[in-house]
């Protein structure tokens, strides 16, 4: 018989997802006070995917300082008193079996934001958008502690599994690439140094952050002199040494240009990079339909897959996903 590996468990560390479907992080920007903190909307939402049995929910883009917030009404983690509402939200989820992830982001120079903006050049997005102030030595580490202790307030709001946001072009991928780094002290020049600020960042997430840690990265800039995969192999080959479980590889973002997007274009990056790294990866782009999703797994081009706006569509993906595959998915007790 043939056994379906979209609906097999999956099993990190100390956590066990029950599938291998995970939510991928999307913005909701509805933090009406902007205040950063979870509302009635944030719980409704992803609590309904726990209940359309997704294996890990990875909560949106949450800004580990105010000024690395994408708008005023991005989710927050900058102070604790971010950490009751977060964890209600865990406790909310973690009910029907799905695991939690936070994405911990900082929106450097694509911060749309009042007052100053930060990022390692002082080079704007584009014509529309701010130019950002230069980050100093002391801003850098500033940003790097907001990191870690967005990653002590995320243990504490119970999550399994943290990922950084270093894809879209926001901040820690501005440090990567060279096309927003310009800087010519440690942080910027050589690949090498545009990884240092990537790599003090997981080091002090690591000083608080024992489960499982994931990046998020842009493994296309789309743009001659951006990154591009094969960039990625030895960044991900430090990522690797550092005891990062997986990366989760995305594209884009980095400067205004648009990909032909195609359904899975973004997973011939994850599966190169999962082979030649030997890392766990994770698959994300246009992944729409069950069958999609299981061809990924079966041929090893990518260990987790990332559903975004089909996810938006249909909370009850996973039924849908199962039903193609011709899996008895087991309903929520009370369907039943
Ligand atoms: C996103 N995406 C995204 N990515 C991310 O890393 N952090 C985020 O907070 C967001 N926010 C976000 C909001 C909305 C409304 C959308 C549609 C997308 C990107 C998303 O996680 C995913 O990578 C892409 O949408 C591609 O996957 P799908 O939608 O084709 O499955």
């Amino acid at each position: 018989t043939l056994s379906i590996k979209l609906f097999e468990s999956y099993q990190m560390k100390n956590v066990t997802f029950k599938n291998r479907i995970v939510m991928s992080p999307m913005c909701m920007y509805s933090c009406e006070q902007e205040d950063g903190m979870v509302n009635d909307w944030h719980d409704t939402h992803y609590t309904s995917r726990a209940v359309g049995q997704v294996g890990l929910i990875m909560i949106e883009a949450t800004a580990v300082a105010p000024e690395g917030r994408i708008s005023p009404q991005d989710l927050g983690i900058w102070s604790d008193e971010h950490i009751t509402g977060l964890k209600n939200l865990t406790s909310r989820i973690k009910k029907h079996g799905t695991t939690t992830g936070i994405q911990l982001a900082h929106a450097g120079r694509k911060a749309v934001l009042e007052g100053e903006i930060l990022a390692p050049s002082a080079l704007p997005f584009d014509d529309n958008m701010k130019t950002p102030k230069e980050m100093t030595k002391a801003e850098i580490e500033k940003t790097i502690q907001a990191f870690a202790h967005a990653a002590e307030r995320a243990k504490k709001a119970d999550f399994d599994v943290i990922e950084l946001h270093a894809a879209h072009g926001y901040l820690i991928n501005e440090f990567l690439s060279p096309l927003t780094n310009k800087r010519t002290d440690d942080y910027g020049g050589t690949q090498e140094n545009r990884y240092r600020f990537l790599r003090e960042t997981i080091d002090a997430v690591q000083q608080v952050w024992d489960g499982p840690l994931f990046v998020r990265i842009s493994a296309n800039e789309y743009q001659n002199g951006g990154l591009q995969a094969e960039d990625y192999i030895q960044i991900g080959q430090w990522m690797k040494e550092q005891g990062v479980e997986l990366i989760d590889v995305s594209s884009g973002g980095v400067v205004p240009v648009s990909p032909n997007a195609y359904p899975g274009y973004q997973v011939p990056f994850a599966e190169k990079i999962r082979h030649a790294v030997k890392i766990p990866t994770g698959a994300v782009g246009l992944i729409t339909s069950g069958i999609q999703a299981e061809e990924i797994l079966q041929n090893n081009r990518a260990d987790l897959v990332f559903i975004g706006r089909a996810l938006l569509r249909n909370p009850y993906w996973a039924k849908e996903a199962a039903g193609e595959l011709k899996y008895a998915l087991q309903a929520p007790e009370q369907y039943r």
